[in-house]
């Protein structure tokens, strides 16, 4: 008789398919990125996302609350300033329109969702780079170090139960830890963006923070030719008390994110980064491909290399058909 083995068996039902399903992809491991923008009223669209809004800071209450209603597993806040400069002032200024929000979001929700920010100062340069520049134009590692000591400090005050350094900077995980504990800020946590490439997939991202930046980001974020890399990064991290680490974009890097979750014994998170979320979108709205089997299929891709927490633009839909 041939064939001896059939595979085929496994998946003769949907009640079959459902007992042998390796991973499940639930609310509570999906987290929602949100953009706050400094003086707006009314909610406003973001081009290259649809579907996605910029808030105002009323939005944002609102749309947190139904977000933490339909059962994600926390926020991380983007803010667009108003105003920007050399140094980010906007970023480490407690009136500054991320730490405002995060104070709105921490008075609405208290310890409901986990509320995290990202804790970079790209939103808030008038160069758009995610540090401070030196005299001959190059990013400053090190003088960077201490604007996201304040900046984290300043978002813990504000009510962060996490920071999210996005901005690839050497020693960035273990100068926020000294920072925070020094303010005597010992239970906030830091979710590292350990792995980090040089995407041009983050464009629409650009567009939704309104980013300033000219040339690219290739002296601090990774090289995508480069996997073994990441290992580096991630050891570092750990080593420097990262709470979790993430890997970042999540489906063109799904090879990284698998070792990475093979070394970690931290949460391992990954970001379905905004170009991710805008290709899906795009094909799906010219009828390409179905919308939500593509989500559904892109998420359950990410948590089976590896991700126990996912950053997605979908989680609230997500999340209402994972619950169904
Ligand atoms: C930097 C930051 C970026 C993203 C998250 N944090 C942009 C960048 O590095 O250029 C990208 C997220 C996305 O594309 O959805 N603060």
């Amino acid at each position: 008789m041939y064939p001896l083995h059939r595979p085929r068996r496994l998946r003769t039902t949907p009640a079959m398919r459902r007992l042998v399903s390796e991973t499940d992809v639930r609310p509570r491991q999906l987290v929602l990125p949100m953009f706050v923008k400094e003086g707006l009223t009314e909610p406003a669209a973001i081009g290259s996302m649809p579907g996605v809004l910029q808030h105002s800071r009323d939005s944002l209450r609102k749309a947190a609350v139904e977000a933490v209603q339909a059962g994600v597993g926390g926020i991380m806040l983007f803010g667009v300033p108003a105003e920007r400069d050399a140094v980010g002032s906007g970023a480490t200024d407690p009136d500054g329109i991320l730490n405002v929000a995060l104070a709105d979001l921490r008075s609405e929700l208290g310890d409901s969702t986990v509320l995290m920010s990202d804790c970079c100062l790209d939103e808030f340069t008038d160069h758009g780079h995610c540090g401070v520049l030196a005299a001959d134009g190059t990013v400053d590692n090190d003088a960077t170090l201490e604007l996201y000591g304040e900046m984290a400090v300043a978002q813990a005050r504000a009510g962060a139960h996490v920071v999210g350094p996005s901005g690839m900077m050497d020693g960035q995980i273990g100068f926020i830890r000294s920072a925070l504990d020094e303010a005597g800020l010992q239970d906030t946590g830091i979710l590292a963006y350990s792995v980090k490439y040089a995407s041009a997939f983050f464009g629409p991202f650009r567009d939704a923070v309104e980013s300033q930046l000219v040339g690219d980001r290739k002296t601090y974020q990774q090289d995508p030719a480069n996997g073994r890399e990441a290992i580096r990064e991630v050891q570092l991290d750990l080593a420097e008390g990262a709470d979790m680490v993430m890997v970042k974009p999540a489906l063109l890097y799904l090879d990284v994110l698998k070792t990475v979750a093979e070394i970690s014994d931290v949460p391992v998170a990954a970001y379905q980064i905004s170009g991710e979320y805008a290709m899906i979108e795009a094909a799906a709205a010219n009828g390409w491909i179905d919308r939500e089997r593509s989500i559904l299929e892109s998420l359950t891709a990410i948590r089976r290399a590896g991700a126990d927490i996912v950053l997605t633009y979908w989680a609230v839909e997500a999340a209402r058909w994972l619950d169904r």
